[in-house]
C-alpha cells in the first residue's frame, strides 16, 4: 500500500521542515521528487539524504511568489503527478499593527504562491488525465488564533481555493485536498519564536506545546504520513476536503 512508484511528485518548500519530511517520505515510497525552493542549500541538503537512500530528486531554485519563475520550472520538470502545496511564510500581528507590506508579503508567498503552482501544474495534470493536489492550510483557516490576522487570511484562502479546484477538475481525474495542522515542531515555528518572543523562548515554546490537548507539537514525520495517504492511490474517493492534523485543537479545545 502507499506506493509512488512510477510518480513525479513535486514539493514546494522541500528544504525545511513539513516539505521536508513529505520529500523524504514520498522519494522513499517511490516518487521521483522536485523540490522548489528559495533557499536551495537547504534543498540540496534534503536531496542529498535522498539520494544516499537511493531515492530519485532534482532541486529547482525558484521563489513560488514569482509566476514566470513557477512556470519556467514546471516547464522544465513537464510532468507532475503529485503536487504538495507546502511552502509558506508566518506572520504575527492583529488587522491594527499589520504594515501593508507585511500583508502584501503574506499574501504573495502563502496566496499567490499557492496559485502559481496551482495554475502550472493543472494543465500538465490535465494532459497525463490526472493528478493529486494538496494544500497546506493550517488550523489559522477554520478557528480564531490570536495575533495571526495575515496568516489566517493566507490560510483561509488556502481552504477556499482547494475546494475550487476540486469542484473544477472533478472531471479531469484531478483530485485535491488540504491540510491543517496545528503547531508543527519546525524550524518556521522555532523562527517566529525567536523574532517575535525574544528572551521568551522556553515559556512560549511550552505554551504553544500546551495549546494543543494532545499536550505537544506535532512532528513533520506525521504531517508526511497523512500527505502520503492523501496523495496515494488507496484515497482515491477522497476530494475536495481538508483534514486538521491537530491534537485536538480544532475539536477539543473548551
Ligand atoms: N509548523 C507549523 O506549526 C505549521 C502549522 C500549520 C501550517 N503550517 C504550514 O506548513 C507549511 C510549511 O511550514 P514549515 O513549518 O515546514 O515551514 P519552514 O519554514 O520550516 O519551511 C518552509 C520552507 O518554504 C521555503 N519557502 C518560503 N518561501 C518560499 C518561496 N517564496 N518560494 C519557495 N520556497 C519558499 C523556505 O525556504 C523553507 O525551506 C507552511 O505553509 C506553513 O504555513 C506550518
Amino acid at each position: 500500500m502507499f506506493s509512488l512508484s512510477g510518480k513525479t511528485a513535486v514539493v514546494t518548500g522541500g528544504g525545511s521542515g513539513i516539505g521536508r519530511a513529505i520529500s523524504l517520505l514520498f522519494a522513499r515510497q517511490g516518487a521521483a521528487v522536485h523540490i522548489i525552493e528559495l533557499n536551495t542549500a537547504a534543498a540540496q541538503d534534503t536531496a542529498d539524504e535522498i539520494s544516499q537512500a537511493g531515492g530519485a530528486v532534482q532541486v529547482h531554485a525558484a521563489d513560488v511568489s514569482q509566476q514566470a519563475q513557477v512556470q519556467a520550472t514546471f516547464g522544465a520538470i513537464g510532468r507532475a503527478d503529485i503536487l504538495i502545496n507546502n511552502a509558506g511564510i508566518a506572520h504575527v500581528g492583529n488587522v491594527e499593527n499589520t504594515a501593508e507590506a507585511d500583508f502584501d508579503r503574506v499574501y504573495q508567498v502563502n496566496v499567490k504562491g499557492a496559485y502559481n503552482c496551482l495554475h502550472a501544474a493543472v494543465p500538465l495534470m490535465k494532459r497525463q488525465g490526472g493528478g493529486v493536489i494538496l494544500n497546506v492550510a493550517s488550523i489559522a483557516a477554520h478557528v480564531g488564533i490570536t495575533d495571526r490576522f495575515a496568516y489566517s487570511m493566507s490560510k483561509g484562502a488556502i481552504f477556499a481555493m482547494t475546494l475550487s479546484v476540486a469542484r473544477d477538475y472533478l472531471g479531469a481525474g484531478i483530485r485535491c485536498n488540504s491540510i491543517s495542522p496545528a503547531r508543527v515542531h519546525t524550524p518556521f515555528v522555532d523562527g517566529f519564536i525567536a523574532k517575535n518572543y525574544a528572551g521568551q523562548e522556553a515559556e512560549i515554546f511550552e505554551k504553544l506545546s500546551k495549546s494543543q490537548p494532545i499536550g505537544r507539537m506535532g512532528q513533520p514525520d506525521e504531517i508526511a504520513a497523512l500527505a502520503l495517504y492523501l496523495c496515494s492511490d488507496e484515497a482515491g474517493f477522497v476530494t475536495g476536503c481538508d483534514f486538521p492534523i491537530d491534537g485536538g485543537f480544532i475539536k477539543l479545545n473548551n
